[in-house]
């Protein structure tokens, strides 16, 4: 038996729509072997899909068809810490996970290069599946079936407030509420503030982020679809966080908190508990680790 265990990832980070991503330390873990039939069972009791339409099982099918090896049957047992359809990369932890523990069970034929673009072409979203698989804080964008990715280390002062309420957002809806166009202006303005972000998370200029996290690319269109989203970015940020934004396609927000601020959490939990209690946060770090295989 072997364990895949892959982090939360939390993608576009206010600016940096459809290009950075940052991996989060939740993490789901998948038990996996080879198996005559198909077994697919979770821990925690979720209804999930036990049989060959699992994204796990489909994704490690895929690995096997690329090899042109037969695949019998799996056994998977889930356990899935992320929270589901919530913005926070749990699909994509779900397809790295079913891609990792196929390629271990094969021996190893893919590359991390291979398995970062199958990871991209599968799941779409590159934001969340190269950290996902890298750990870490990575820009990343897909062209004709490859990733061009870039892994940074950032100021080691961050940490993430992850506010994520009871309802789901699906992706699809989320980018169906986008326009087709956006005016040269709107471009530029996230264009400067993506840099702005970027260079700032590197060299720890963390005062910068309060504004580089701002976008009018994607977020106004998306709080439509986000009850009280909006406020809780603007009292997370009013709270004391150096910036706050949509985690990925929502409905989750992440408040971008200095460590050296040790009142935040007992701030914003006392705060959410008053005036926004269907949102308590979560404190998490940046997950530096990244997706990791091991025999169980
Ligand atoms: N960048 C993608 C989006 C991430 O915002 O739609 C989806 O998880």
């Amino acid at each position: 038996m072997i364990q895949i265990s892959v982090p939360a990832t939390s993608a576009n980070m206010g600016s940096g729509f459809d290009c950075m991503g940052i991996a989060l330390s939740i993490r789901n873990v998948v038990d996996m072997e080879l198996n005559d039939g198909i077994e697919i069972t979770n821990k925690y009791g979720y209804d999930i899909p036990s049989d060959e339409t699992n994204l796990i099982y489909r994704c490690a099918k895929q690995v096997f068809d690329i090899c042109g090896r037969a695949l019998p049957g799996l056994k998977i047992i889930e356990e899935c810490n992320i929270p589901m359809t919530r913005g926070l990369g749990s699909s994509s932890a779900c397809t790295v996970a079913g891609l990792l523990g196929a390629n271990e069970l094969l021996g190893r034929p893919l590359k991390e290069e291979d398995l970062i673009n199958l990871a991209a072409i599968i799941e779409g979203h590159p934001d969340n599946s190269t950290p996902a698989i890298r750990g870490g804080f990575v820009a990343a964008m897909l062209e004709n079936g490859k990733v061009w990715q870039v892994r940074v280390p950032i100021s080691n002062r961050l940490k993430f407030c992850v506010f994520v309420p009871e309802f789901e957002l699906k992706t699809e809806k989320a980018r169906a509420a986008l326009p087709e166009t956006v005016p040269f202006h709107d471009a530029v303005f996230n264009l400067s503030r993506a840099a702005l972000l970027a260079g700032s998370l590197v060299a720890g200029e963390l005062h910068n982020i309060i504004v580089a996290t701002d976008d009018i690319l994607h977020q106004p269109y998306r709080f439509e679809l986000i009850p009280q989203g909006k406020e809780v970015l603007e009292e997370a940020k009013r709270l004391g966080a150096l910036g706050a934004y949509i985690s990925g396609a929502g409905p989750s927000i992440v408040a971008i908190v200095d460590s050296v601020d040790l009142g935040f959490e007992k701030r914003v939990k006392n705060r959410f508990a008053e005036v926004l209690p269907e949102w308590q946060p979560v404190m998490l770090d940046c997950d530096e680790e990244g997706a990791t295989v091991t025999k169980i």
